[in-house]
Formats: C-alpha cells, structure tokens, sequence
C-alpha cells in the first residue's frame, strides 16, 4: 500500500504471496518435488484472494486455533476482527499420502503446473458442525454453503502460502484488478472515498439506486461483483458482465464510478458474509461499503437485515471501514421515483416489488419486466440469456 492511501488494509499491511525473480525459481523447483494438492473451485479462489491481500492479514490457510477463535469470537487469536475461517480442505486419504511432509504444491486440476507452495504447520480435523453454526448458523444440508462443506475433506491443512502464479483466468482479464491495483486506480481518479458494491446478481433498479445514494456522498463507486462459484441457479458471470458493461455504458458516470472483479466464491453465509465482504473490500481500498436488504443470504436463512445488525457486534475502529446500510428499495408510484421504507410514505399498491422468481418467469417467457424495476438494456440481455440456455 501506498502512504497516501485514504485507508489501512486490516491489519495494516497489504499482504502479497507472489513470489518473484529467484525466490520464483527455487520456489518452482521445490514444488516439482512435494506432494501436490488438487485444490477445488472454492478454495482456489480463497488461494488467488490470500495470494493478492485481498485476504490480508491473512499470509496462509488458517490453523486450528485460528479456526476456534474466529468461529467462536468473529476475531482472530491476536484480536482482530474476522468472521469466516480460511482453511484448506483435505480428505483422510490425502492425509495420508502427505504422510510427514513439510510442505505441498498447490494445483487447479490433476496434473496441472502448480500454483503455491504451503508449509505444513498444522494439519488439524475440522469440526464440522460447529463450522456450519458458526459459519452459516445452521446445520441444514439444503443451505449450499452447508452443502459446499458437508464435501469438504475431514481435515484443514495450515501453513503459509507462497505463490508462484494466480489461478489462471481466460475472461475478463482487464477487469481482474488486485488490491493494489485497485487501491493505484483510486489514486489516479483523486478518490479519497469509495464505496465498494458487492453483487451475484445482474443490477436492477434497486441495486442502482443504493449505489447511487451511496455515490451522493462519496467519491467513488466500486462495483465489485463476485466471480467465484455461486449456486447453479444464479445468473452466470457473462451474462451479469454484460449486465453491468450496458449499465455503465448507458447511466453510469465514468470519472465517478468503475467496475472490478472480486474472485471470490460465494458463500451464501449472511451476516458473518457481509463482515467478511466488507473487510475484503477495505483491502481493496474502499472506505465504505454497502449493506442492503439480505445481504449474501439465501432462502430464508437469515432475517432481512441480520447482515446489517451483526456489524453492531464490532467497534467502528475494529473493522475500519463504513458500512452503509439500505432499506428494501422499490420504486413507488406515488412517488414518482425510487424510495425505500424510510423514504416513501405509501403503501404497498403503490410500489413496485417482484420477487426474484416472477421475474425470471417474466424474463423466460421472453418479456422485459416493469422499467421501473430493471432497466430495458439490462432486461434485454438476461432475456436473451435465458433463451440460450
Ligand atoms: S449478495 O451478495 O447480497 O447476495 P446481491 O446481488 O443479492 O448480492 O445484492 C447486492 C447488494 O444489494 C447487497 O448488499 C444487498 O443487500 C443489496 N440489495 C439487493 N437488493 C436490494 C433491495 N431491493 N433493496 C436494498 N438493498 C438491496
Ligand atoms: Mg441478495
């Protein structure tokens, strides 16, 4: 990071794992002879995360003591706030075949050139259901992210990380920006404040309308959608690019507001998830950060605004940056405009609300839901997506 900087990644030092020059070369001659680890979707994208800073203070997969504390205090064991473990899964058998090994090669896929390079610190039995408490709030197998770990393996591998290269990306590469990048980009355009936007879905016009309040009283706008896995069911990353690519291009100012991408894999985790955006976000450089209604939540798991409540849990100065909370946005008709709850005086006939399933059977059938709800540019494209599939 950078002096000047506006704000201190947590912890205050921007963590980078790319190793370089000879440290790269011994580091690839080394790996050649560990034992390699085929790392799955989820995992790769936390690895590319610590390996930027995103993840910073983060240097490596969390041990055990770690784990307990975070999932017990939402604070690491030295006392900082942290809300979702880190770890590195790995099944009995894979145990085994590390045998006493004092480090291991990362891979993407069987056979692949590895990634990183872990020191074993600790190898340590997760404990699952605590995790999926802790994490998620309960023990439920149809919530995905307690799904995604009922297939983790049964034990965590700690250690620090070097990396030898990120997981490698074939799209949207000009949009793939680390923290300090994005922290460099923030610099050029003379922000001194940024809200970042977290997203898995395309922007309607609610999502525009919280991004734009936030903007009134800032410099800048990061929309920072998440490009890891998501559900099955979730709008595909092109298909949201493109979303986001026709908004900007038509209702976006382009001095005041970017789009970058965040690599993370969706969690689905509410509150402790929106902690955990929000300090991501703070590594990349923003000073504020938007918390609506059910915030990365799923089904009804979580209550609508858990994900803002949890947040009083923590002293201002312990997360650093600001979340800016927003009411369910609508637009009414009364008001001729969007509004919120806190906003608007009118009743529900006067508003303009569709649930997430009418308007994907709107959009299947070929028909653009109300303007007042999506914009035509953005209604279009998720038609037109809907078709090919
Ligand atoms: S997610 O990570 O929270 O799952 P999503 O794309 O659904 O991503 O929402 C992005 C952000 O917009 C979140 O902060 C969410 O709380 C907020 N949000 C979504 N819809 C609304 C709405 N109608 N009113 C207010 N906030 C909203
Ligand atoms: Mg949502």
């Amino acid at each position: 990071m950078n002096d000047q900087d506006p704000i201190a990644p947590h912890g205050g030092t921007l963590v980078n794992l790319l190793a370089e020059g000879a440290e790269a070369e011994a580091l690839a001659r080394r790996a050649r002879n560990l034992p390699k680890v085929v790392v799955s979707p989820r995992e790769l994208s936390d690895l590319e995360l610590l390996t930027v800073g995103a993840l910073s203070p983060l240097t490596g997969f969390q041990g055990e003591r770690d784990y307990r504390s975070v999932l017990e205090t939402m604070h690491l064991e030295n006392g900082l706030a942290w809300s979702i473990p880190v770890t590195l899964s790995l099944d009995e058998e894979a145990v085994k075949r590390i045998g006493g090994a004092e480090a291991v090669a990362l891979l993407a896929e069987e056979g692949g050139e590895p990634l990183a390079v872990v020191e074993v610190a600790e190898i340590f039995r997760r404990d699952r259901e605590r995790e999926a408490l802790g994490v998620f709030g309960t023990t439920d197998l149809a919530h995905p992210g307690v799904k995604a770990l009922a297939e983790a393996g049964d034990f965590c591998l700690a250690g620090p990380v070097r990396a030898l290269r990120l997981p490698e990306h074939r799209d949207f590469l000009e949009y793939r920006l680390t923290p300090a990048q994005t922290r460099a980009a923030f610099r050029e355009r003379g922000w001194r404040t940024v809200v970042g936007f977290q997203t898995r879905n395309p922007i309607h016009r609610a999502h525009e309308y919280i991004q734009k309040c936030a903007l009134e009283i800032v410099d800048g706008l990061l929309v920072h959608p998440l490009m890891g896995e998501t559900k099955e069911d979730d709008v595909p990353a092109h298909v949201r690019m493109a979303c986001y690519e026709a908004l900007f291009a038509g209702y976006y100012p382009k001095d005041r507001a970017m789009i970058s991408i965040f690599p993370a894999a969706m969690r689905y985790a509410g509150p402790k998830e929106a902690i955990w955006h929000a300090i991501c976000r703070k590594n990349y450089g923003c000073t504020h950060f938007i918390v609506g209604r059910d915030h990365a939540g799923v089904g009804s798991y979580y209550g609508t605004y858990d994900a803002q409540k949890i947040f009083e849990r923590f002293e201002p100065e312990e997360l650093g940056i600001t979340p800016l909370m927003f009411e369910h946005a609508f637009w009414c008709n009364a008001c001729e405009g969007m509004a919120s709850v806190k906003t608007c005086p009118h009743g529900e006939e006067s508003r303009i609300s569709l649930s997430g399933t009418r308007v994907r059977e709107m959009l299947r059938r070929g028909e653009r839901p109300p303007i007042e709800f999506s914009r035509p540019e953005v209604a279009d494209i998720l038609i037109a997506a809907m078709k090919e599939r």
